[in-house]
């Protein structure tokens, strides 16, 4: 799968971890930074990764910071992207069959790289559970204010 990963400096070190992680198993992950553990901030690269997203060069992203939450409010600007912050598999589960996230986030203060690894193979794993969630899915790209102020 091409898989798209960026963090901000909280969480370099989980990224490169879980990019050599990934790159093992055969996935073709980009790394969209940064590119070393200095200070940045987390919208510029949760910016970025949900464009890379929403242009269809990946088809999933990881997106990190120290909590998770930061670069997931980031990356959900993108109204072509779902993001779900996640530190236990349930969620990463259910972001996927319900929600059809294609990118997960998770903090690298909040969760160990074991539990981020499991959270992970769940979320590449599982599919979308389609039905009565396209309807939901679709709404959340087209929401009503996007359409009042069209
Ligand atoms: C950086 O100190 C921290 O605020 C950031 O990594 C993240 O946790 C924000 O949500």
């Amino acid at each position: 799968m091409k898989i798209a990963i960026a963090s901000d400096h909280a969480a370099f070190a989980l990224k490169a971890e879980l990019s050599a992680w990934l790159a093992a198993q055969g996935h073709v992950v980009t790394d969209l930074g940064p590119d070393s553990e200095a200070s940045v901030d987390y919208p510029d690269y949760g910016y970025k990764l949900a464009a890379h997203v929403a242009e269809g060069k990946a088809e999933r992203g990881v997106a990190l910071c120290g909590t998770g939450l930061g670069i997931s409010m980031a990356v959900n600007r993108n109204p072509a992207v779902r993001c779900a912050v996640v530190s236990e598999q349930l969620s990463a589960y259910f972001s996927r069959d319900h929600n059809d996230a294609n990118v997960i986030a998770m903090g690298a203060r909040m969760i160990g790289i074991e539990q981020a690894k499991a959270c992970l193979t769940t979320f590449l794993a599982t599919p979308f559970g389609g039905d009565r969630h396209v309807r939901r899915v679709e709404k959340l790209s087209n929401p009503p204010f996007a359409r009042e102020t069209a």
